[in-house]
Formats: C-alpha cells, sequence, structure tokens
C-alpha cells in the first residue's frame, strides 16, 4: 500500500512538495489505525451486506478479467472505509495507491497519481466531496474510458494530447455523498453507505484489537467500551487503548466491565458515547435556544467548534441516536436528549419536535 498524499497527516506540507511517498517512510499519526487494520472480508467485521456486494463483483471482474468498477463509499467518520479499500485490494492482489481530495489541489496532483497507476491498480479517493472542479474534470474521461485530455500550447496553437491511462479502479470516500456533484457520482458503478456498528459488533471488534495488543479484557468488558463507542469502530479502538491504560495504571491490566466503566466516567463519555463536545452542543440548544430550532454556524460559535466538525463528527451520531433533529430552520432537540442529560422537557418541546 503507498500512501500518495494524506490532508489528515501531519505530515501535510511535506507531502505536497513530494507527492509520491512511501508508507512506510511517512511517521503516520496513524500508525496505531494502520497496524490494527483487517486485511481481509473474514476479519473485517460488520457491513455484512456490503460485504456480499463486494465478494460478488471482485469475483465477476476477476472472471471477466477487468478491473472493478468504481466504487462510493459513504458515511459517518470511523466506520471503516479506507479499511474496507485495503481490504478490496488484498482480495484482488493489486496495490492501493490512498490519497484524499485536498491533497490534490492542482492539476499536476492529480495527473501525476493517475499517470503512476499500474493496470489493475485501485486508487482510493478520501474526502471525495472536496475534490476541485478542475480535478473533478480530469478524472471524468479517466473514470469512463481511461484516458488524459492534455493542452498544450496557447490560443490559436492549442493542441489536445489524448494520453491512454492503464485501466484502474477510483475508490472514493465521503461523508457528505451529497456534496458530490451528479456527474462525479454518475460514473461510480457501485454506490455504497457504511452503516453504524451495532454492540455485538463492536465488541468483537474491541476483542480483536485487545488480541492485537496484547491486552487482556473479558466479554463483559468489551461490551461496556461497545456501548459507549457511538456505533464506530475507530472510536471503540481509541477507547480500548484509554480503557487498557488506566487498567494499568490503577489495576493489574485486565479490563473487566467494572474497570471499563470506571476509566470511561474519567474520561467523560457517557452511557450514549457523549462526549464534552457532544453534550456542550445539546445543552446550548436547550439552555439558549429552548430546545431550538437554531443554525448550526450560531451553535459553532458558541461552542468553540468549526461547523464542519460538528456537521461530520458529531451531529451522524446524534441524529442516529434520535438526540438531534435537522430541519430548514436549524438543529432542534429531541425529548431524549433532555432526558438524557437531566432536563425537564415542558410539553412544548415535545409539540416541536414532532
Ligand atoms: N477496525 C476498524 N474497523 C474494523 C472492522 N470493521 N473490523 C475489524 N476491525 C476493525
Amino acid at each position: 500500500m503507498s500512501i500518495i498524499a494524506d490532508d489528515n497527516d501531519f505530515e501535510q506540507k511535506k507531502v505536497k512538495k513530494n507527492p509520491v511517498i512511501k508508507a512506510e517512510s511517512i511517521e503516520f499519526d496513524k500508525n496505531f489505525e494502520n497496524s490494527i487494520r483487517p486485511k481481509s472480508f473474514d476479519t473485517y467485521i460488520g457491513q455484512s451486506a456490503l460485504k456480499e456486494t463486494l465478494k460478488i463483483s471482485i469475483e465477476a471482474a476477476k472472471k471477466r478479467g477487468l478491473p472493478l468498477d468504481h466504487l462510493l463509499f459513504y458515511g459517518p467518520p470511523g466506520l471503516g472505509k479506507t479499511t474496507l479499500a485495503g481490504v478490496i485490494a488484498e482480495q484482488t492482489g493489486v496495490e492501493i495507491k490512498i490519497t484524499s481530495a485536498p491533497a490534490l489541489e492542482r492539476p499536476r496532483d492529480i495527473i501525476g497519481i493517475l499517470m503512476s497507476l499500474k493496470g489493475g491498480e485501485i486508487l482510493f479517493i478520501d474526502e471525495i466531496h472536496r475534490l476541485n472542479k478542475v480535478a473533478e474534470e480530469i478524472l471524468y474521461p479517466a473514470m469512463e474510458d481511461f484516458y488524459l485530455d492534455m493542452t498544450t500550447g496557447k490560443s490559436q496553437t492549442v493542441k489536445t494530447l489524448r494520453i491512454p491511462l492503464p485501466k484502474f479502479t477510483l475508490i472514493g470516500a465521503t461523508t457528505k455523498a451529497g456534496e458530490l456533484s451528479g456527474p462525479l457520482r454518475d460514473r461510480f458503478g457501485i454506490i455504497h453507505r457504511l452503516e453504524f456498528y451495532s454492540e455485538d459488533e463492536l465488541a468483537q471488534v474491541i476483542k480483536r484489537t485487545a488480541g492485537i495488543l496484547d491486552i487482556e479484557i473479558n466479554d463483559e468488558g468489551a461490551y461496556a467500551i461497545a456501548k459507549r463507542s457511538r456505533g464506530t469502530p475507530r472510536i471503540a479502538n481509541r477507547l480500548v487503548k484509554r480503557v487498557s491504560d488506566f487498567a494499568l495504571v490503577k489495576y493489574d491490566g485486565k479490563i473487566t466491565a467494572d474497570i471499563a466503566n470506571q476509566a470511561l466516567d474519567v474520561l467523560k463519555i457517557d452511557n450514549y458515547g457523549l462526549d464534552n463536545t457532544d453534550r456542550s452542543l445539546l445543552k446550548l440548544i436547550i439552555e439558549k435556544y429552548n430546545g431550538g430550532p437554531v443554525g448550526i454556524e450560531t451553535i459553532a460559535a458558541a461552542i468553540g467548534e468549526d461547523t464542519r466538525t460538528i456537521e461530520d463528527v458529531c451531529e451522524p451520531f446524534l441524529l442516529q441516536a434520535g438526540l438531534l433533529q435537522r430541519t430548514p430552520r436549524g438543529r432542534k432537540v429531541s425529548p431524549a436528549a433532555y432526558k438524557h442529560l437531566g432536563y425537564k422537557c415542558q410539553s412544548e418541546q415535545q409539540t416541536l419536535w414532532q
């Protein structure tokens, strides 16, 4: 696997000057995540409907001797979009090159990557909804007919060169499918939403991660962490490490339900999995805006977070947990949020929620 450029890592500036950097040469912030990523469909837990579709598509592509259709994965962050792309590469026996749309600022960034691909390889573009118009237009013929249109010269002497590309598979990932342009969306053969994980699935993820990291945990301990992981394996994996630290310093290192609950209380993660930011957001709407509706910018300014973090990280789970609602006039909290945070819910709020 080679990481070409990733907007999320702290090496971004270095990467911009040198867009092709092997994963091994970069000290990643994501080292931990990479070390526990499953590499096969058997070890990848959850998303069973999607896995079945993918297995069939991979088999069909192999029988036809063609690369897999372009794939678009969407859904909240941390549900395993990049991991799944890695699994697909492993299962098809091809290389994967990983980048993210904000790192493809200049036309030569995307052109360079496309020209570096070999036949059958996978190009993974994270946050693909953030691709700029120029990069998008370069991608259209590359995705559809595997060529690049390059122009040389000026005004009257301008010439278009058509450069063939090897057949490749693009895997796009986004937290905001709605922000993708129609023409780009239409060029993906398979479009799939990743779902939040059940507690059972998260407990399995937690036990697998604990096994890799040599952390002792019993079933009850795994479930206690799973319950507060917001349906998200990335969060579950982070919590295993934090809880393990706590277990090691305060006890004998083994994670039980009691120890997990104590550690999560210290971390201020409540029994819905909400952290301080989530609670501030809900409390603000309750206390200052009488339950809402209130605009996202107002919320962001008041709690000191940027709107993108609120929309991409906090909201998906609050919406799915039924604690928050999006309306054309802004965000509203539910009676369940009042109850959870220990506020009395006036009947007015009950009606407003409808
Ligand atoms: N770690 C992160 N996502 C995972 C998944 N779906 N299965 C197993 N381990 C994971």
